[in-house]
């Protein structure tokens, strides 16, 4: 009797104990590993930062890992600067952690200048990702307003002639006016700044930029150019190149994976159907591409030919994943399938691509390439693979909630 009533207490602690693991656990993914991985990687980039002194007194994010594996980190200019705050923002929405909120405002203030940064198309990466996500959960009004700002100065790079966003001011020798495939992601700052303030202009300048790029883009077989450029005088194509594929003529994986994830985005904020249409085409283009591997995670480009080295891009793969819970529920002939390649996405990146605790400086996931034709970047570790990836887990939650 005297044992009963010492274990059953013992028992009942350690019952609630392993139910309280158990709720932290997200499928196969650990929602402790998460928070473990992205508080270390921000002692690392407080150490790296350090490290440089007061030279890197700009630097406000890690980025990814530099090929001697060491962490590259990057001040607010750089297209990257957003997304740790934002996988901290979305880290701290999946497990309800106060720290990692707290953490996530942190690195998300120091953005704010980019507000007024019109040298750039990236306004839609740095400021959705951060001060976005951070809006989403926290109403806060200065993160509203500091977007609102920032809207307003990605709209200076609208030309009404060639009817897009310019994406790039360097290699002015190469294009007179580029638009990259991936500037579809900041269209979604537009629209968002159209629903706070009522303004149509926005919404109307993300609008036409996503009818451009839908005109001009595309080739028959659904896959995207990566860069088209524009004369300014005439608003004509003049040309159509790669910067981040293997060729003019390839399919550079990240670029199908910012069209399927622009043009849901697109069809969600507008209802426009043809919106939707090309972002089931490109969905098809991806998923039923023979190069792609079994385990849904593509190499860097889907023409690299085999005498070159095929590093996967998981960052592609993410972005992929997240797009499709999105697309999901707009298709529901397609549902089911979109879902289920969600899933197998997801449970290849949880199971094969994720970093073991206190690997990779704390980044969630390994094997991404940033850009292969300049060497840089070549399979290792991204910020954006691990905000998409949080991103699609929180998707594939609350559809799980509503399914
Ligand atoms: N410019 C964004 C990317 O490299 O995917």
């Amino acid at each position: 009797m005297r044992l009963i009533k010492l274990v059953l207490p013992l028992a009942i602690v350690f019952f609630l104990l392993a139910s309280c693991q158990s709720g932290h656990k997200l499928e196969s993914v650990s929602l402790s590993q998460i928070k473990n991985q992205l508080n270390f990687l921000s002692v690392n980039f407080n150490d790296a930062k350090a490290r440089t002194g007061n030279s890197g007194k700009d630097f406000v994010s890690v980025r990814s890992l530099n090929s001697d594996g060491s962490l590259k980190i990057v001040s607010s200019k750089d297209w990257c600067s957003g997304f740790y705050a934002g996988s901290l923002w979305l880290a701290s929405d999946l497990t309800g952690d106060a720290g990692l909120k707290q953490l996530a405002r942190e690195f998300t203030m120091p953005l704010e200048k980019e507000k007024f940064n019109g040298d750039t198309h990236d306004m839609g990466f740095k400021m959705m990702s951060s001060f976005g996500q951070g809006y989403r959960i926290t109403r806060d009004s200065a993160y509203r307003d500091i977007l609102i700002q920032a809207a307003k100065t990605l709209t200076t790079r609208f030309n009404e002639k060639v009817g897009a966003i310019r994406s790039w001011d360097h290699n002015r020798d190469k294009w007179q006016f580029p638009v990259i495939i991936d500037n579809m992601i900041n269209l979604e700052l537009l629209f968002w700044a159209s629903k706070q303030t009522g303004d149509q202009l926005y919404y109307n300048i993300a609008v036409k930029h996503a009818e451009t790029t839908l005109a001009n883009h595309f080739r028959a077989d659904n896959s995207s150019f990566h860069v088209v450029d524009y004369d300014t005088i005439t608003g004509a194509v003049i040309k159509k190149n790669t910067h981040q594929g293997y060729s003019d003529a390839s399919a550079w994986s990240r670029g199908q994976a910012w069209g399927l994830y622009g043009y849901s985005m697109c069809y969600r904020e507008t209802g426009i159907l043809s919106f939707l249409y090309q972002a089931e085409k490109i969905a098809d283009y991806i998923l039923q591409h023979p190069n792609l591997p079994t385990d849904k995670i593509p190499y860097w480009d889907f023409d690299a030919p085999a005498s070159l080295a095929k590093p996967r891009d998981v960052s592609a793969a993410a972005i992929t994943a997240s797009a499709l819970y999105e697309l999901a529920q707009f298709v529901p002939e397609k549902k089911a399938s979109y879902i289920n390649s969600a899933e197998q996405i997801l449970n290849s990146l949880n199971e094969i691509y994720s970093s073991k605790p206190g690997e990779n400086k704390g980044f969630l996931l390994g094997h991404s390439t940033g850009s292969f034709p300049h060497n840089s970047e070549i399979d290792v570790p991204i910020n954006y693979a691990d905000y998409y990836y949080l991103e699609a887990l929180l998707r594939q939650k609350n559809f799980k909630k509503l399914n």
